[in-house]
């Protein structure tokens, strides 16, 4: 009796992990940190919430191939899914200076090449990740 209470609330959660997140159990690098200033940026994009279009755009062609499609990140890849509090938590200016950079050494590269416009319009669609139910974005 125990034994199937446990199975089949494992089995709903590992249904539920692959439904709600990818990559469920990401860490960022804690050794991998924004300088103070490049943190306090704010998003120029912040009152132009149609500019979030043109980022999920970006996202699709820069990031999903990392971070799949609908953003939870792939546990294989160790990328970052966008859905989690230890992500969101950080602010604009942290996650911009984290797209700039990269963290070559886990995976994530630069895109520092790309216009700083686009890399804000990137921000600020992963926010908006955040508040939508995980299904509509897909
Ligand atoms: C080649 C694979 C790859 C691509 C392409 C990629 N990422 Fe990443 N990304 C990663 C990995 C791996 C990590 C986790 C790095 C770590 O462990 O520190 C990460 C981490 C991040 C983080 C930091 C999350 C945290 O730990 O705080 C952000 C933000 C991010 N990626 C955004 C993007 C965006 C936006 C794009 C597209 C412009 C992108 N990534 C493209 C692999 C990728």
């Amino acid at each position: 009796m125990m034994h199937r209470i446990i199975l089949s609330a494992s089995v709903i959660l590992g249904i539920l992990g692959i439904l709600v997140a990818e990559n469920p159990t990401y860490v960022p690098d804690a050794t991998w940190h924004a300088p103070d200033t490049a943190a306090a940026r704010l998003n120029p994009l912040a009152t132009r919430p149609g500019a979030v279009r043109g980022g999920k755009k970006l996202f699709l062609r820069n990031c999903a191939e990392c971070h799949g499609q609908d953003g939870t990140g792939m546990a294989k890849k160790h990328s970052a899914n966008f859905y989690l509090s230890v992500v969101q938590e950080q602010s604009d200016g942290a996650l911009f200076w984290k797209i700039t950079n990269g963290n070559a050494d886990r995976g994530m590269p630069s895109f520092s090449k790309l216009p700083e416009l686009e890399r804000w319009q990137l921000v600020l669609y992963l926010r908006m990740l955040n508040q939508q139910p995980l299904s509509s974005t897909r």
